[in-house]
């Protein structure tokens, strides 16, 4: 087993901040807890997370629909859900020094691990971890709204109109992607708990009979999902929960976990809702959430199996993954082995110098590679320096102008993890790469 290295993730966080990954948020007012902003290449990165994970869930398949349901909702849908009763941690006060913790994540529940004294906790309280805000200028009951903290229940209260008019039956399922957000008591190690995040979210809904059949499908899939994006076998783990950690909805789940460098965490649960949500929100909703099939005439309400993963979870563990230092003669070489897929920039158009002669050529080859791929344009600093700097951020594939490509209309190609350079024709430039990339 790969042991965690705690140096890789100063290393990952600071790569992040100095090339423009994540920025901790609001910085010139000296940071807003736990809360970062996404900068040039972390926004490409994110969403090419969230494009992969859509691809694979909704495009690539025929039983799965979209959605796109609001932040903003009503207390009934979370007094529905069970989020207003059960949606809590247990926090705990140090009457001595007045820090606060979440019990269940203290190592000895009775010493205060900020202060080091012993028994100076309060009685453990529930905390609701919903944000509550107001919608309209009138405050008070009625008022009441909430950030969602999760996005599923955005398919469950939308169950029937999605039933009604995309002609699906079950088995099929409802994806989302979309921010959520918690009152987490204990934020921290990065972007990995935060209080604003993004998740990915398939509620897929089966017949009640074939639930555990389907929930081992999607537990193999979506482990199968990091596999393929390039997480290492021995860095990437399902994990069983035990009975006493299932959620109020849950009869059956199981994590994805990622290694680390502090250890094991979760990137994604596999859930067996059983009917808990549908039922109700049908109860409290007095509206009809079923199955009706009108050709046997059977009628049911189906099970739901939920892969639920976080999106700025997983492109850190994506991030800490594909770090990699090596020897290149006297230099120790910075390299982001990123699937392509992830990869901020799929291209980085240099020419060999800013000589006034190569930049026509060099802005011709990149306007024609743009349609195609997120290019990046670099005519600063010698040629090796800006492959060092694109080998930092990801890029799989550095495209050269030089002096020649004047005449032979041809540029060099240097691959990321190879540094091996091909000489290509530029009319064949933009099928090398697609097949190279093979996005
Ligand atoms: N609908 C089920 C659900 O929300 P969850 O395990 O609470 O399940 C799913 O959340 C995923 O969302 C987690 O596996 C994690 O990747 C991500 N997530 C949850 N809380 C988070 C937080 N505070 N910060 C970042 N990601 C979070």
């Amino acid at each position: 087993m790969a042991s965690p290295d705690s140096t890789l993730f100063d290393k990952v966080v600071n790569l992040c901040k100095r090339r423009s990954f994540v920025f901790p948020s609001a910085e010139i007012y000296g940071g807003f807890r736990s809360t970062y902003d996404y900068g040039p290449l972390g926004v490409l990165m994110l969403r090419n997370v969230k494009d992969a994970w859509w691809r694979s869930m909704v495009q690539l398949r025929s039983d799965v629909v979209g959605l796109d349901a609001a932040i903003l909702s009503p207390p009934q849908v979370w007094e529905a859900s069970g989020h207003l009763e059960n949606f809590s941690d247990p926090l705990v006060d140090c009457t001595e020094c007045k820090t606060r913790h979440r019990e269940d994540q203290l190592e000895d529940p009775n010493i205060c691990p900020a202060c080091g004294k012993s028994g100076t906790f309060t009685e453990a309280r529930a905390f609701n971890l919903m944000f509550k805000t107001q919608a309209g200028p009138v405050e008070g009951a009625g008022a009441d709204v909430y950030l969602r903290p999760e996005t599923a229940q955005g398919m469950f209260i939308n169950f029937k109109n999605i039933l009604e008019t995309s002609r699906k039956k079950p088995p099929f399922g409802i994806a989302q992607v979309g921010k959520s957000f918690r009152n987490e008591i204990t934020p921290g190690n990065f972007v990995f708990r935060t209080r604003e995040f993004e998740q990915m979210e398939l509620e897929f809904f089966v017949p009640p009979e074939d639930a555990n059949e389907w929930y081992e499908y999607w537990m193999q899939e979506r482990h199968q999902w990091y596999l393929d994006l390039g997480i290492p076998e021995e860095q990437i783990r399902m994990r069983p929960h035990d009975e006493d950690e299932l959620s109020h909805y849950s009869s059956g789940t199981s994590d994805v976990e990622f290694l680390f460098p502090w250890g094991w965490g979760e990137l994604e649960g596999i859930a067996n809702r059983g009917d808990f949500d549908l039922l109700q929100h049908a109860k409290h909703s007095g509206q009809k959430l079923e199955y009706f099939d009108q050709g046997t005439g059977e009628r049911y309400v189906p099970h739901c199996i939920e892969p639920a993963a976080g999106a700025t979870r997983s492109m850190m563990a994506f991030l800490m993954a594909a770090y990699d230092e090596e020897q290149v003669n006297d230099d120790t070489r910075t390299v982001l082995r990123l699937h392509p897929r992830l990869a901020p920039y799929k291209i980085a158009v240099l020419p060999l110098s800013k000589k006034d002669t190569l930049l026509p050529k060099a802005e011709e080859v990149l306007h024609m590679l743009q349609p195609h791929f997120m290019c990046d344009y670099d005519i600063t600093q010698a040629i090796g320096k800006r492959y060092r700097r694109q080998d930092e951020i990801g890029t799989p594939y550095c495209v050269t102008i030089d002096f020649d490509s004047l005449e032979d209309d041809a540029v060099t190609v240097r691959e990321r993890d190879s540094m091996e350079q091909t000489r290509v024709s530029t009319n064949e430039l933009v099928d090398y790469l697609t097949e190279q990339l093979a996005l």
